[in-house]
């Protein structure tokens, strides 16, 4: 039985095996912002790799992108983020730390109901706070809380050196609006034709009022974002298409499902721009075993490409008209809207209109922290404790190691050649230092699924042991057979 991970636990060995480390840690550190060592990166870009295969190589109506972080401040103002993307906060008059409303707790509350969701702020300041009873999180007050106020989350930068001319530019909240503002330059340079979806990973920054669990919610984050376009009428299809699509390739890459579910967010809680989202939720190891968001599947109708419709065609008046723009409801459809440069024309129905747009939005940070709570395990062989991570093959930092088992009577030299053949193939690992049983409990640590070792036995019958992570078992295999082998199991 997989023992249950302590986030303490996880922290600790990504601490000591190079997974992940506290960023600026000789100065101290700097809260909330981690750097990912030399298994930590292999992880990462293991998870990145195995979205982007399911959502882009796999599919015949999904294409990439990689958009720049910095883009011009009217997407930020057409979008709604400029005046909306925020978060209520309170101050705790004792201490002066400040919190969000909707993770503070009751003075005797069982457990927190803590979602990350940041909902629309206009819906959030209209609802009444009973703030009499909340516990400040910093000093333990009760009671103490300022009337709860709006605290922005994109962080602002200046771009230009001169003066006169330097702007002020936000880095991105989430890599979504970029897709929105090249879904034109995608549809005149590609063949793609509704359905289809515009995929893409990349860097995300919000000032977080609260972060949270070592890598669960940092200022800076990894996103992974579909934008599925479909004709309105068929969202609810594809909606429900994606959320099945997204929750098996976390059951697929070996997430148990009894750790995974999917909650519906309430109506009061929905951002600003979405009709319906759910969010796929992990039991994370932190509070009492808290269901936490791993990713969010939204319905975020024709929002986005109507309000950058709208931020397009008032380009030259906008500063004067922003409010009346972004805050007035959603126009009624209109055909001078459809005539706007980001309307899709169908022309096998001969039909014009806005698509509509279903988000699976995923966090690469957030998945990675799963995926490791997920495999992490502990027992117990020969009366000492055996450390593991029992990966999925196609996210292990290391797929192979390979070791001979003494440094003598030219063992390491072909554990070398078997070494140089096979890294083509896959990430692999030369050890020679050590007891063999050490270096076995090194890579089980790294969860490493396989560890070839050269022997005495070698020079005889040109046969290795391939020993298996997670039943410990040792097979003999010819050193021709060695790649398909491996790469049989690895299913790589
Ligand atoms: N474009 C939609 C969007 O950004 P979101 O629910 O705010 O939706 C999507 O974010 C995902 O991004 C989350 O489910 C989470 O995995 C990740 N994410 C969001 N904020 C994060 C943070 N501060 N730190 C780490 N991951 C975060």
């Amino acid at each position: 039985m997989a023992k249950l991970a302590k986030l303490d636990d996880i922290v600790s060995l990504c601490k000591r095996r190079g997974f992940i480390f506290q960023s600026s840690e000789i100065y101290g550190g700097l809260a909330s912002c981690y750097d990912y060592g030399p298994l930590g990166v292999e992880l990462k870009n293991n998870v990145k790799k195995a979205w982007w295969k399911s959502t882009v190589q796999m599919r015949d109506d999904v294409v990439g992108l990689d958009c720049s972080i910095l883009m011009h401040p009217m997407v930020w103002k057409a979008s709604g983020h400029a005046d909306k993307f925020a978060d209520l906060i309170a101050e705790c008059k004792k201490c002066n730390s400040r919190s969000r409303v909707d993770h503070l707790q009751d003075k005797d509350a069982e457990h927190s109901d803590e979602h990350t969701t940041h909902a629309d702020i206009d819906a959030e300041l209209a609802t009444a706070h009973d703030m009499s009873n909340k516990v400040c999180p910093a000093c333990g007050a009760v009671g103490q809380f300022t009337e709860p106020m709006p605290f922005k989350l994109m962080f602002e930068t200046q771009m230009g050196a001169n003066v006169d001319d330097s702007m002020l530019v936000q880095l991105r909240p989430e890599t979504a609006q970029g897709i929105f503002a090249n879904f034109k330059n995608v549809l005149d340079s590609t063949r793609v034709k509704i359905p289809f979806g515009i995929a893409q990973i990349g860097k995300s920054f919000r000032n977080e009022v609260t972060t949270k669990a070592f890598i669960f919610r940092t200022r800076e984050f990894e996103q992974a974002e579909l934008e599925f376009f479909c004709e309105p009428g068929t969202d609810e299809q594809w909606y429900q298409h994606w959320k099945e699509a997204r929750f098996n390739w976390y059951l697929d890459l070996g997430i148990k499902k009894e750790n995974l579910h999917f909650r519906d967010h309430d109506p009061d809680e929905l951002a600003h721009y979405a009709k319906a989202c759910v969010d796929v939720e992990y039991k994370f190891p932190f509070g009492q075993g808290d269901w936490q968001e791993l990713e969010g599947i939204a319905n975020r109708t024709d929002y986005d490409l109507r309000q950058h419709q709208r931020g397009i065609r008032s380009l030259n008046n906008w500063f004067e008209s922003d409010k009346d723009l972004i805050r007035t409801k959603l126009i009624e459809e209109s055909e001078d809207y459809l005539k706007g440069p980001l309307s899709y024309f169908d022309d096998q129905n001969k039909k014009r209109f806005i698509p509509y747009v279903i988000e699976p939005s995923a966090g690469i940070d957030r998945s990675a922290l799963a995926f490791l709570v997920d495999a992490y395990d502990e027992e117990e062989v020969r009366g000492e404790t055996r450390n593991l991570l029992r990966f999925h093959p196609a996210l292990a930092p290391v797929k192979v190691a390979v070791f001979p088992l003494v440094k003598k009577d030219g063992m390491p030299e072909i554990a070398r050649r078997i070494y140089d053949d096979l890294k083509g193939l896959f990430n692999c690992f030369y050890d020679e230092k050590g007891a063999v049983g050490r270096r076995y409990r090194r890579q089980d640590e790294a969860g490493t699924p396989f560890c070839v070792t050269v022997d005495g036995q070698t020079k005889e019958d040109n046969t290795v042991t391939v020993r298996d992570r997670d039943s410990m078992d040792q097979t003999r295999v010819n050193t021709t057979q060695l790649r398909t082998f491996l790469r049989e199991k690895l299913d790589l």
